[in-house]
């Protein structure tokens, strides 16, 4: 059985001690409720060491919201994958929309940098979808193919198992415009498909797909009951416990 993981990806919100605070109250869910579901939270570069000390002796793991695929050196302003291990990171997001549509990433840079994740032990997890222009002109598919491709090229069948995929349908991150369970669950189905179709059925079916797009306490239950939904990625409902635990619990809710 996949474990659901239930992500925090904070963007570039809180301050030191919000989100020190933040990530205390996380770490301190009963451990009972979430023994099937898995919890990252993925604060900015300068808090991931304040944020790992405050998660000590829990099971909340923490990652990064990006890296660079270079191992050091002149490359003024970026991290490097034996930084990130440093803090105590175990995860790095990759190819989010706001990385690839405002900050211009190609499936080539984000390619790069989840082999490099992989390579050094960290879980990659791999964010893919459409924009709404290309949903309506029919293009879903076609891009999700496009991003798993270009995402995954040389990544092999055992590295897979530190791989994690995020559906995020682009017109639904920050909206409040969720996809509807159906439509999460045909995207999903589309991509496990993709997986078991590129490399086997094993690996589709040991792979996690999470949702991602105006995650909510108020739709989470109804998302995460999907077949094909293993958890949520998690932009602005992660960012109080008032809104996340309830995200979490209901992840554990269905699994136990
Ligand atoms: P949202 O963001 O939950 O605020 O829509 C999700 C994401 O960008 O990962």
């Amino acid at each position: 059985m996949r474990r659901y993981l239930i992500a925090g990806n904070w963007k570039m919100n809180t301050t030191r001690e919000s989100g020190v605070k933040l990530a205390k109250a996380i770490a301190e869910v009963n451990s009972d409720t979430t023994r099937n579901v898995e919890v990252l939270v993925c604060p900015p570069f300068p808090y991931l060491i304040p944020v790992v000390d405050a998660v000590a002796g829990s099971e909340v793991k923490v990652g990064s919201q990006n890296c660079y695929f270079e191992d050091g050196g002149a490359f003024t302003g970026e991290t490097s994958l034996s930084m990130i291990k440093d803090t105590g990171a175990t995860s790095v997001i990759l190819g989010h929309s706001e990385r690839r549509h405002v900050l211009n990433e190609t499936n080539d840079d984000i390619n790069r940098k989840v082999l490099k994740t992989l390579e050094n032990g960290l879980q990659a997890v791999l964010c893919v979808g459409e924009l709404l222009e290309e949903r309506t002109g029919n293009k879903t598919e076609a891009v999700l193919d496009e991003q798993m491709e270009g995402g995954l090229k040389d990544v092999s069948a055992e590295a897979m198992a530190n791989v994690v995929i995020a559906y995020e349908p682009v017109w639904a991150i920050g909206t409040g415009q969720t996809a509807s369970p159906e439509q999460a669950d045909a995207a999903h189905a589309h991509l496990r498909k993709w997986l078991e179709t590129r490399y086997s059925e094993e690996v589709a079916n040991a792979t996690r797909i999470l949702y991602g797009g105006s995650v909510k306490p108020s739709n989470a239950e109804e998302l995460l009951s999907q077949e094909n939904v293993d958890g949520a990625l998690v932009g602005g409902a992660s960012l109080t416990p008032e809104n996340f635990i309830p995200i979490i619990e209901a992840g554990g809710k269905i699994s136990s």
